[in-house]
C-alpha cells in the first residue's frame, strides 16, 4: 500500500512538478520558486513609481485568470508585460524576484544569450520552447513569470547572430511567440530587461505593455542605501564606528541646503545629474567630500561592492570606520563612469524632468 501524505499525491497529480520545472526550464536559465528567494522588496531603496506599477501588474497577474473572461467579452485582454531598462546594478533582477516571492509566483529567469545558437532554426526553436514550455506550467499552476534577462540579445546587433536579416526572422519568431501567448491568454507574464534600451529592436519595445526606467540613485536614495548596507553590517560580528551616520547626516543636510538655495535661485526644481550645475554649487558654497559626493553615478550595486571591499580590508581590525568607507567605495568606482553617455543622459533625464517609469526612450 502507498504511504503517501496528501502534499505527495497533490504533487503526484500535477504534470509538472517543482523538479520537471527546473529541469525543463534549467538549460534556459535558473528558475526560483517562492522559498528559494532571499531578496525581499524593501532591500531596494527608493523606485517607488516602479514598485507601485509591479504591485499592480503582480495583483493583476494573480487574479489573472478570474478576470480574464470577463475582459475577453469585451476584447480587452490585458498583455501581461513588462519592459525594465536602465543601467546595470540598479534592482531590476532584484526586485523582479522579490515580487515573485512576495506573490508566490515561480519565476525563470532566462538568460537571453541561451537562446541564441548559430544556427537560426535552433535560435527559433529555443525561443518557441521556452515560451510555450512556461506557458503550459502557467495554465497549470495558475500563474508563472518568464524573465528574459537582456533581452537586446534577441533584437539587437549585439546579438550573437551576425546577419540583420537572421537577426530580423529571431525578432519575429519572438513577437509571434508573445502574440500567440498573449491572444490566448495564458496566466504568463514576460519581463524583459535590458541596460541597452537604445539598441532594442522597436517591435520588441512595442510588445511590452509597460516600461519601467530605473535610474541611477540621486543623494537621498544613495544615503539610505548606504544606512541599510551598514545595518547589515551590524547584524554580524563587526563594529561599526558612530561617526559614520553623523557624518553621513551632516554631509546630507549640507547638500541638502545648498540644493534648495539653488533650487529658490532658479525658481525651479534641479536634479544633481543635471550637468554639473548641482556639484559645482556644492563646492563654490562648502568643500564637501562625503559619501553621498563619491557615490554619485553609483547604483545600489556598486554602493554594496564598497562595502564589501571594505570588509575585506577590516578583517583584522573588525571595526568599520568612516575613512575605511570613504576609500573602498572611491576604489570600486562608480557605473556611470563606464556606461554610455547617452544612457546616463537619458536615464538621469528621466529622473530629473519625468515622472519615473513613464515613456518610452528615444529608438
Ligand atoms: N536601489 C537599491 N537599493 C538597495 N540595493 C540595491 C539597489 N539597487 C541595486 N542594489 C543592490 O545591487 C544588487 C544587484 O542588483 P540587480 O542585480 O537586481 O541589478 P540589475 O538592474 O538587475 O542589473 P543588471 O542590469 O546588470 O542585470 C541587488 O541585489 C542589491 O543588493
Ligand atoms: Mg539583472
Amino acid at each position: 500500500m502507498r504511504n503517501s501524505t496528501n502534499e505527495e499525491e497533490a504533487e503526484e497529480r500535477l504534470k509538472y512538478t517543482d523538479d520537471n520545472i527546473k529541469e525543463l526550464l534549467g538549460r534556459f536559465g535558473a528558475v526560483y520558486f517562492p522559498s528559494d528567494v532571499k531578496d525581499s522588496i524593501e532591500d531596494i531603496i527608493g523606485n517607488e513609481v516602479q514598485k507601485e506599477l509591479l504591485e499592480d501588474f503582480f495583483k493583476g497577474l494573480k487574479k489573472y485568470d478570474d478576470i480574464k473572461e470577463q475582459l475577453k467579452k469585451a476584447n480587452l485582454i490585458p498583455n501581461l508585460t513588462i519592459l525594465l531598462y536602465g543601467p546595470p546594478g540598479t534592482g531590476k533582477t532584484t526586485l523582479t524576484r522579490a515580487f515573485a516571492k512576495e506573490y508566490k509566483i515561480p519565476v525563470c529567469i532566462v538568460e537571453s544569450n541561451r537562446l541564441i545558437s548559430p544556427l537560426l532554426g535552433d535560435t527559433i526553436k529555443s525561443i518557441t520552447r521556452v515560451v510555450e514550455l512556461a506557458a503550459d506550467i502557467a495554465s497549470e499552476r495558475g500563474a508563472f513569470i518568464l524573465f528574459f534577462d537582456e533581452i537586446d540579445a534577441v533584437g539587437s546587433e549585439r546579438s550573437n547572430i551576425h546577419e540583420v536579416g537572421e537577426i530580423k526572422r529571431a525578432v519575429i519568431s519572438f513577437l509571434q511567440v508573445i502574440d500567440r501567448i498573449n491572444y490566448e491568454g495564458y496566466p504568463l507574464a514576460i519581463i524583459g530587461a535590458t541596460n541597452h534600451q537604445h539598441l532594442l529592436d522597436s517591435a520588441i519595445w512595442r510588445r511590452f505593455t509597460f516600461h519601467l526606467s530605473f535610474e541611477f540613485p540621486d543623494y537621498r536614495i544613495r544615503k539610505v542605501i548606504i544606512e541599510l548596507f551598514i545595518q547589515k553590517v551590524k547584524k554580524t560580528k563587526i563594529g561599526v564606528d558612530e561617526s559614520i551616520q553623523l557624518k553621513l547626516n551632516d554631509e546630507f543636510k549640507k547638500i541638502e541646503a545648498i540644493e534648495n538655495d539653488l533650487e529658490k535661485k532658479l525658481g525651479h526644481r534641479i536634479s544633481e545629474f543635471d550637468g554639473d550645475l548641482f556639484w559645482k554649487e556644492v563646492e563654490k558654497n562648502d568643500k564637501i567630500d562625503g559619501l553621498l559626493k563619491i557615490t554619485h553615478g553609483y547604483t545600489g550595486s556598486d554602493i554594496q561592492r564598497g562595502i564589501e571591499v571594505a570588509l575585506f580590508k577590516i578583517m583584522h581590525t573588525e571595526i568599520l570606520t568612516y575613512e575605511i568607507l570613504y576609500v573602498s567605495l572611491k576604489l570600486v568606482g562608480g557605473t556611470a563612469s563606464h556606461v554610455e553617455t547617452q544612457d546616463i543622459l537619458s536615464s538621469s533625464r528621466q529622473g530629473s524632468n519625468k515622472k519615473q517609469g513613464q515613456g518610452p526612450p528615444e529608438i
